[in-house]
């Protein structure tokens, strides 16, 4: 192997970014290195190690690819050798290095692609995944993990209107990675992919990106309407750019004591791709389009207030005695009061899949030419039964928005709590096990 360097040694992605800082010195003709290039490179740094996996708490990258996968191991030995070879590339991968190092014995196989040689860490995370058939599947206890299947851990329910396509469904592992630049996050991908050969194989995947909104604005989806205001925590303007986020996000997302030891710091995803006619929404009303959401499209304020943070006042009645925020509006059906209490913490991205025939059944408005776009739906939460399905069972009959979505792939995972440096991840769950 060569070095465009130059040098014996084919260079790490850290050592391009140092060697960049360097030439960036030189075209300053002041011969020592200015510290730029490197604080750049190390505020593209997210913590790999740590109580909670990065990605959650995480301020949210612009870019998105996640992963589902099927064990095809026969030992339970060979998922934790898979585990670890994972941990170790990603901790890599998240400082900008190689997957493995370069160079360091005549591998047939380079031990990285190098897609993402030379290019920033760009805040990559990589959040691993449990699914159900982990523990279980088609009623098998294929590697003694059985009885550690959490209680949070259920088949979801098939949930109205639901046309899941078994190709973008389910997964017994997830791997998401995201970062603020796409093939960095493919990248990373690829590279546990490889490591996963012959122990697991991709089952299905989604790419999906947000705007480049300018900080501190809540980024628009495809229909145009800000999302993610009303997340945990609820004040925008005090988020912080880092995991560090207030208790009420912690209350929400993170599993405590009541969770089984190895989920405690951990969390449960649920991830829907949902389809949205965006042809149909295009040339509906503006007006419509609101009642719809229940907010007002470019303030992103609750129907009839002006800021952003107003409070939604779901007792707001107009002068005929009807709600503000209809019965079906989404956010009526979204908001905590109309859920016992339940939350949870969304971090969706938008995803753009070209165009194609649908085969969509209903409405017949969305069948045809079609974009296929939408919403990757992802969110995070202590117990899924609580939360997501709570609020999900009401909202697939009576959301207003239905007329416009179709759930076309879904999954539920149990990420694990963060990684100890020298441990992999889930090794809590595999050492109970043994
Ligand atoms: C294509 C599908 C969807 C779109 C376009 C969408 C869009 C939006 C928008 C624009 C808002 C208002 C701004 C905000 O507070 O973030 C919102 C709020 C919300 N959405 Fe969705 N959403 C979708 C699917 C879902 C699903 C599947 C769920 C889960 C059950 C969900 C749960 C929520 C919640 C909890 C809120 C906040 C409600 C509140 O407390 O005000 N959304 N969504």
């Amino acid at each position: 192997m060569t070095c465009p360097f130059g040098h014996g040694k084919p260079p790490s992605r850290r050592a391009f970014l140092g060697a960049a800082g360097g030439l960036v010195a030189v075209a300053g003709s002041s011969g020592a290195a200015p510290p730029v290039a490197k604080t750049l490179a190390q505020s593209a740094i997210e913590p790999f190690w740590g109580p909670h996996q990065g990605g959650i708490a995480t301020h949210q990258q612009t870019h998105t690819y996640f992963a589902t996968f099927d064990l095809l191991a026969s030992q339970r030995a060979q998922i934790v050798t898979m585990l670890r070879a994972w941990t170790a590339a990603a901790a890599r991968m998240s400082t900008g290095q190689t997957a493995g190092p370069l160079g360091a014995e005549p591998a047939k196989i380079a031990p990285d692609g190098g897609a993402a040689i030379g290019l920033s860490p760009a805040r990559l995370t990589i959040t691993f995944g449990f699914g159900a058939g982990l523990f279980v599947k088609d009623g098998q206890d294929r590697y003694g993990l059985a009885a550690q299947r959490p209680a949070s851990l259920v088949d979801l329910p098939k949930f109205h209107g639901d046309q899941l396509e078994p190709a973008r469904t389910g997964g017994d592992l997830s791997v998401q990675a995201c970062a603020d630049d796409p093939q960095v996050a493919f990248h990373a991908v690829r590279e546990l992919v490889r490591l996963a050969y012959g122990v697991a194989q991709l089952r299905w995947a989604q790419s999906g990106f947000l705007p480049s909104t300018p900080p501190g604005e809540t980024p628009r989806n495809l229909m145009g309407f800000r999302d993610g205001t009303n997340n945990p925590p609820h004040s925008l303007s005090d988020r912080p750019a880092t995991a560090d986020l207030p208790r009420a996000f912690d209350r929400v997302v993170w599993v405590g004591e009541a969770g089984p030891e190895w989920m405690r710091g951990g969390s449960y995803l649920v991830a829907r791709r949902i389809r949205i006619a965006l042809e149909h929404w295009d040339r509906t009303e503006l007006d419509f389009q609101e009642e719809v959401i229940g907010r007002h499209k470019y303030s992103g304020a609750p129907l009839g207030m002006t800021g952003e943070l107003d409070d939604l006042g779901l007792e707001r009645e107009d002068g005929e005695g009807n709600p503000v925020i209809g019965e079906t509006a989404h956010v009526r059906l979204g908001s905590a009061l109309a859920n016992d209490g339940a939350q949870m913490f969304r971090r969706a991205y938008s995803y753009n899949d070209g165009a194609s025939f649908t085969a969509e059944r209903w409405p017949p408005w969305r069948q045809g030419m079609m974009y296929d776009s939408g919403l990757f739906f992802l969110c995070y939460q202590t117990d899924p039964r609580t939360s997501f399905i709570r609020m999900f069972e009401r909202m697939a009959r009576f959301d207003a928005l239905n007329q416009y979505t179709t759930h076309n792939g879904s999954a539920l995972f149990a990420c694990p709590g963060g990684i100890d440096e020298g441990t992999y991840i889930g090794q809590r769950l595999f050492e109970t096990a043994l």
